[in-house]
């Protein structure tokens, strides 16, 4: 019976009927069906708290919802236990990270699979199995390494390859791609065209355009918990998504910024730093415009703002703020000197999850002291302030007094950012800004920028967006193992010559 008529309709591998689910306050999903065929990509698109990690989580068994249907491979799911959605093959890469820092990548892999596969006999096999589907990944990521030395994209890869290891029917990837750059993106790519072939059904979130032209074959639009509608990937356009989602119509372009150069506010000399992530890099950055930093996971960009910032050790070279040398960087003296720093990883770097929006929006990076007295001095005029940044980030829901830990992923992000506005700094350091943030929110960080740039700050972006750093920089720099390959100013600076540089070796270093 089965398939022997065009017209039998197939049942999906997955069918949710009007599935809810509350938190304290917010409905985060109301009554949203959702189909999933064997062999689709399957988009959920949305604003920052739209309710796709929800709806992940009730798929991936970490929250039963309070009302719905639930059906995978053809029966009905009553009761759904994170291991028994796992065993019967729905396998979940959240948005925040799951694995053992203290462990090492294969050891995370088997983590509660040994048990299951009978024991000693087969960890050896298993080891095999890790290191050949690593390999099949083409991930450049070795498994005996610990997941607490590994970079963010690193951890991100070992996500997806443990997701991997077991068999997969429905493979959920929330985000996958905001910390990967476009190497091993496109080896994920590959991948998912591969699984896809083999029927697995896949559920993928993102906020990029660009990927969901490229993967969707439906796409579900998310608006404030409910399904707006589900539309074939091929017959809308980005302008239909996004006026979907937000409910208005959005321009999608990056904002025309005048860079005025001015003076030098930041300058490196010969830097070099301990672990040899970043090697004799000359780089500067002017007030009144924006400088970018563009490069291949690895390639040291993010640890030469960190270093800047204080949080890489240097072995040599210097480093100068408005021609003053800055010796033994450190965080809180960064602060004093008017440099702010915005983290990739912003649970892990940057937000006191138990906390409210308020202080976590308030108190300026590790420096507790002077948002204690803040707090204590005016505590009226601090919630009138956040309130007022948080209402431009456009923060949902939008009250200050909630924890920052019930946030959606984006919108700890937009906390993060709204941390610059309650200082007079001078310098901002922005390493990935736009990860994991919606259309409407990029366009708010973007604007953001330009205000900053046009009233004479220094903003210095690290993004491994290739379309965002050439949109907003006036100058960019290429990194390439560690070293500067190639600046770019004006005309220069197109996409080929960024791309021809990642992988050619470092000239300009290697000549001086
Ligand atoms: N554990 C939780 N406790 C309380 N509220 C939560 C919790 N998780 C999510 N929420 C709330 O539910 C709503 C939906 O959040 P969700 O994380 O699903 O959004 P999202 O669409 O994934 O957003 P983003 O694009 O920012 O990741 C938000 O209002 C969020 O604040
Ligand atoms: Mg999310």
């Amino acid at each position: 019976m089965e398939g022997s008529t065009d017209s039998t309709p197939v049942e999906p591998l997955l069918a949710l009927r009007g599935i809810s689910k509350r938190f304290t306050g917010v409905q985060a999903l109301a009554k949203v069906d959702l189909d999933v065929r064997a062999g689709e990509l399957h988009v959920l698109f949305g604003e920052n708290g739209a309710g796709k990690s929800t709806l992940i989580n009730v798929v991936a068994g970490t929250y039963w919802p309070d009302e719905g249907t639930f059906r995978f491979g053809g029966e009905d799911i009553h009761h759904l236990p994170p291991q028994r959605a796992r065993a019967i093959g729905i396998s979940p890469v959240f948005q925040e990270f799951s694995l053992v820092p203290s462990l090492t990548v294969e050891e995370n892999l088997f983590l509660g699979r040994e048990a299951a596969s009978g024991g000693i006999l087969r960890v050896g096999e298993m080891r095999k199995r890790a290191r050949a589907l690593i390999d099949e990944l083409g991930f450049d990521l070795d498994p005996g390494s610990r997941v607490d030395d590994l970079s963010r994209a690193h951890q991100q890869m070992a996500e997806i390859a443990k997701a991997l290891l077991g068999r997969v029917r429905l493979l959920i990837l929330d985000e996958p791609t905001a910390s990967l750059t476009e190497r091993e993106t496109g080896r994920l790519f590959e991948l998912i065209e591969r699984l896809k072939r083999q029927n697995v059904g896949l559920i993928y979130v993102s906020h990029r355009m660009r990927e969901i032209r490229a993967l969707a074959d439906r796409v579900s639009v998310l608006r404030d918990g409910r399904l707006i509608k589900t539309l074939d990937a091929a017959a809308c356009t980005d302008g239909d998504l996004v006026e979907l989602m937000t409910g208005r119509k959005i321009d999608l372009l990056y904002p025309v910024i005048t860079h005025k150069p001015d003076r030098i506010a930041v300058d490196v000399e010969n830097l070099t730093l301990v672990d040899g992530s970043v090697r004799e890099v000359n780089f500067y950055a002017q007030s009144g415009e924006i400088t970018g930093i563009a490069g291949l996971v690895g390639c040291g960009k993010s640890e030469l703002i960190r270093a800047i910032y204080g949080l890489e050790p240097i072995a040599a070279g210097l480093i100068r703020i408005d021609g003053v040398p800055y010796e033994h960087p450190a965080p809180r003296q960064s602060l004093k000197h008017g440099i702010a720093y915005f983290p990739a990883n912003r649970v892990a770097e940057g937000l006191a999850l138990s906390r409210p929006v308020r202080e976590n929006a308030s108190m300026t990076a590790l420096d507790l002291d002077s948002f204690a007295q803040f707090g204590v001095l005016r505590p009226g005029a601090e919630r009138a302030a956040i309130a007022l940044i948080m209402d431009q980030l456009k923060l949902k829901p939008p009250n200050i007094e909630r924890i920052a830990g019930a946030l959606s992923g984006g919108n700890r992000q937009k906390v993060m950012l709204g941390r610059a506005l309650t200082r007079e700094l001078t310098v901002f350091l922005f390493d990935e800004p736009s990860v994991g943030i919606d259309v409407g929110a990029k366009l708010e960080v973007y604007q953001f920028m330009k205000r900053l740039v046009e009233a004479d700050a220094a903003v210095i972006v690290v993004s491994s967006e290739l379309p965002e750093v050439l949109a907003l920089s006036n100058r960019l720099y290429v990194m390439h193992h560690g070293r500067i390959a190639t600046e770019l100013k004006g005309e220069a600076r197109t996409e080929q010559n960024v791309l021809a540089s990642f992988f050619k070796e470092h000239l300009t270093a290697e000549v001086a």
